[in-house]
């Protein structure tokens, strides 16, 4: 089941403000499901804290289950799983609801691959448009075969390969989905596995595959990152405490700065260089967004976020470069764009056509119904900023299955001339549960609209 079987629910956003307080966001998404994914593939028992328990997460949950692994929550954001062990998982007895989640399909595929089981994955509306391709095509690679609807969608079957070979393998784009679906592969291949990715993105399965005692290692070379992963390692069960998560973190953060009066701070946020463009972006912007208490926490760098009302953001060029350690906060960003003075140029971002949604086109249409030129083409856009206080809103938006469309639109309202409404925020509950009780608590006012 995934959490948008049931009926839209729409919700508005009103100025209101100052916003002030605290935010503790939640567990980091990434993180989140790879501990599950790694935690079923070693031995003994890892324990899970800070787990995110957005419906993304809980779906590769009761996928680990239907592989053969026992997972179990323990109390809210404690978890163990009692893993298989590599090349271990069974073969799933029903089909693999991955919800809303790319993140969650990719991963799990890429780690049945290369095991001789068969399994059938499907998603809700929005996963069962996006692309499989660029997974099942590295499978293919180690052995395993493919069968889904045209186009390389959802549903589809994975026959897993019975003799893996290892791959050497470049990424075609710059994805974390796609280098670590070949990694987890690799994991049940014998010999070494190779991925070069020619942009840097997060790196969070290499950082947790190391932890877990797989022979791993990368290198920067002229062609990008490499990483060699040594096949078939007998993982070792963790104890792991999940980071919150920079790109929920960016929500408060976002809203703080726009909103008259604001002053949040959002506590204890990973700062990974592969996750934190964001936030070097505002700062070029103008933001009033420093970092306290810088501190390294499990190997990563962490601080308190602190953001303040800043009514002198000016647009920026986004340096493409940057995007892959961005590349969800580009919504939110459009929103801060639209509150400050002159031009935000986004480039090298086609990415964002293919996430829950087409991003740029689901926030360039929202914008625009909210009164904000914005131009776009097949890898950029632009949004003309009116300045702080000066979006006009007033318009009811489409989430399209997105929660971070949902989000950057709600707070969008916050700081506009009247009120905006999306038309159906419970998707937000795929990585943010608690996101309209926080806000709220910060001082936003959020109304559930009458169904
Ligand atoms: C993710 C990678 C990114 C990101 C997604 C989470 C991950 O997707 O957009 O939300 O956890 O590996 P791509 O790999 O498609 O860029």
């Amino acid at each position: 089941m995934s959490a948008h079987d049931g009926p839209a629910a729409p919700m508005t956003a009103h100025a209101a403000g100052p916003l002030t307080g605290e935010a503790q966001v939640p567990g980091d998404k990434s993180v989140s499901h790879r501990a599950l994914i790694l935690g079923a593939l070693s031995v003994g028992e890892t324990r899970i804290t800070g787990l995110l328990e957005g419906q993304d997460v809980l779906d590769t949950a009761t996928a680990m289950r239907a592989f053969g692994a026992e997972v179990t929550q323990h109390e809210p954001g404690s978890w163990s799983v009692h893993g298989v062990g590599t090349g271990g998982f069974a073969e799933p007895a029903q089909v693999i609801d991955c919800g809303n989640s790319g993140t969650g399909v990719r991963l799990i595929m890429g780690a049945m691959g290369t095991s001789p089981i068969t399994a059938t994955f499907t998603g809700d509306a929005s996963l069962r448009l996006r692309p499989m391709a660029r997974i099942t095509d590295p499978l293919a690679l180690f052995g395993a075969a493919a069968h889904g609807r045209s186009g390389g969608r959802l549903p589809m079957t994975v026959v897993g390969a019975r003799a893996p070979v290892p791959v050497q393998y470049t990424t075609p784009m710059p994805s974390a989905q796609v280098k670590s679906a070949v990694l987890l592969a690799g994991l049940n291949a014998p010999g070494e596995t190779v991925v070069t990715e020619r942009e840097a993105t997060r790196d969070h399965t290499e950082r947790m595959l190391a932890g877990f005692g797989a022979e791993i290692e990368t290198e920067t070379t002229n062609e990008g990152r490499v990483i060699r992963l040594t096949g078939q390692p007998e993982l070792r069960a963790q104890t792991l405490t999940v980071p919150r998560d920079p790109s929920s973190a960016a929500f408060p953060v976002c809203a703080a700065l726009i909103v008259p009066g604001s002053e949040v701070l959002v506590p204890n946020i990973g700062l990974n260089p592969t996750r934190a463009g964001l936030f070097e972006t505002l700062r070029e912007m103008g933001a009033d967004l420093t970092y306290e208490n810088p501190r390294d926490e499990g190997g990563e760098p962490v601080a308190d976020l602190r953001a303040r009302f800043s009514p002198d953001m000016r647009g920026i060029s986004v340096p493409p470069e940057r995007a892959a350690s961005m590349i969800d906060e580009y919504p939110i960003l459009s929103v801060v764009a639209a509150n400050a003075a002159g031009r935000t140029e986004m480039r090298g971002v086609a990415e964002l056509r293919v996430k829950e949604s087409d991003r740029i086109d689901a926030m360039a249409q929202g914008l625009r119904a909210c009164g904000v030129t914005v131009e776009e083409g097949p890898d950029w856009w632009i949004v003309e900023g009116r300045g702080p206080g000066e979006v006009p809103g007033g318009a009811t938006v489409a989430a399209r299955l997105d929660h971070r469309i949902a989000m950057s639109f709600l707070i969008a309202g916050f700081a506009a001339k009247s009120p905006v409404t999306v038309d159906d925020a419970t998707p937000i509950a795929t990585s943010f549960p608690i996101f309209t009780d926080m806000m709220t608590a910060l001082g936003a006012r959020l109304e559930r609209d009458p169904t």
